[in-house]
């Protein structure tokens, strides 16, 4: 496995709230990686270090051997795409034009939008599935709706890396695996994929590498059939399961035996 993303030792903190003490992760290259783990054990936390909106307290972040603090900003953002948890779209947005906002780090003073922009940000959309919402106010959509058109400005940026902060959480069943199988095609485009993802079967199903996290540490990472176990999931979600090969694909489906009375 190579990695050119990793972080060494990193040390994270609001305050006095220590979140995670020297961790360590290596997000290996061209693969899809899943983050998962229960509300607070500091996944967002730990994708807001990978692109610089909290600089750790002690420890390194790097990109090829450099400290992502050392980058210019749109050097970075060429590099790095990210979908936070919450994203905020400013009030009067047009679907189109935040998408094209995903072009910034593309853009110079001299050269402005170019056609190159325009296909992007038109390709994007298709990507998507939002092409048909190009001309809607972001803020008049649903939840869902919005959720794609935060992903579209994303691949807009074509970025070597996608971190992707719960990037299905509002869609529907369909277009989750939609999505899952978009990421996967970008990852076999050469991509770099790091997703946190609150469904473990789907993180089984279409993750190479699997980190599950608590209280703020790595507690297992691997290929998802070699680390997922009852044990684990015991262990990090204190839920009690089965664990089935998923139908379609054979990789680990949890089943959880806690039930109604
Ligand atoms: N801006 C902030 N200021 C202070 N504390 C914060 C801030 N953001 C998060 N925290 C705290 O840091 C810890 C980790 O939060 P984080 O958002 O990383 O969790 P998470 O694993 O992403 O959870 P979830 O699954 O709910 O999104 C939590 O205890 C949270 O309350
Ligand atoms: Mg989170």
């Amino acid at each position: 496995m190579t990695a050119r993303l990793t972080a060494r030792d990193i040390t994270l903190r609001y305050g006095d709230r220590v979140v995670s003490t020297r961790l360590g992760l290596d997000v290996p290259d061209r693969a899809f990686t899943a983050v998962v783990g229960p509300n607070a054990c500091g996944k967002s936390t730990l994708l807001r270090a990978f692109v610089r909106l909290l600089r750790p307290a002690e420890g390194r972040v790097e990109l090829d051997g450099r400290e992502v603090a050392g980058y210019p900003h749109k050097a970075l953002a060429r590099e790095l795409g990210f979908l936070p948890q919450d994203p905020l779209a400013p009030e009067d947005i047009r679907v189109r034009q935040l998408v094209g906002r995903g072009r910034f780090p593309h853009q110079s003073l001299v050269a402005a939008w170019s056609p190159r922009d325009e296909e992007a940000v038109t390709s994007a959309m298709a990507s998507a599935g939002v092409a048909d919402l190009a001309d809607r106010l972001v803020h008049e959509l649903s939840g869902g709706q919005r959720q794609r058109v935060w992903m579209a400005m994303v691949l807009a940026q074509q970025t070597p890396y996608l971190l992707l902060d719960e990037p299905t959480s509002f869609l529907d069943i369909t277009h989750q695996y939609q999505l899952l199988a978009l990421l996967t095609r970008l990852r076999d485009e050469g991509r770099t994929v790091i997703a946190v993802l609150h469904d473990i079967n789907q993180a089984c199903r279409f993750a190479d590498h699997l980190v599950a996290m608590k209280d703020g540490r790595v507690v297992a990472e691997g290929v998802p059939a070699d680390v997922v176990d009852a044990g684990l999931i015991k262990d990090v979600f204190d839920l009690p399961s089965v664990i089935v090969p998923d139908p379609v694909t054979g990789t680990p489906m949890v089943v959880p035996t806690l039930q109604g009375a």
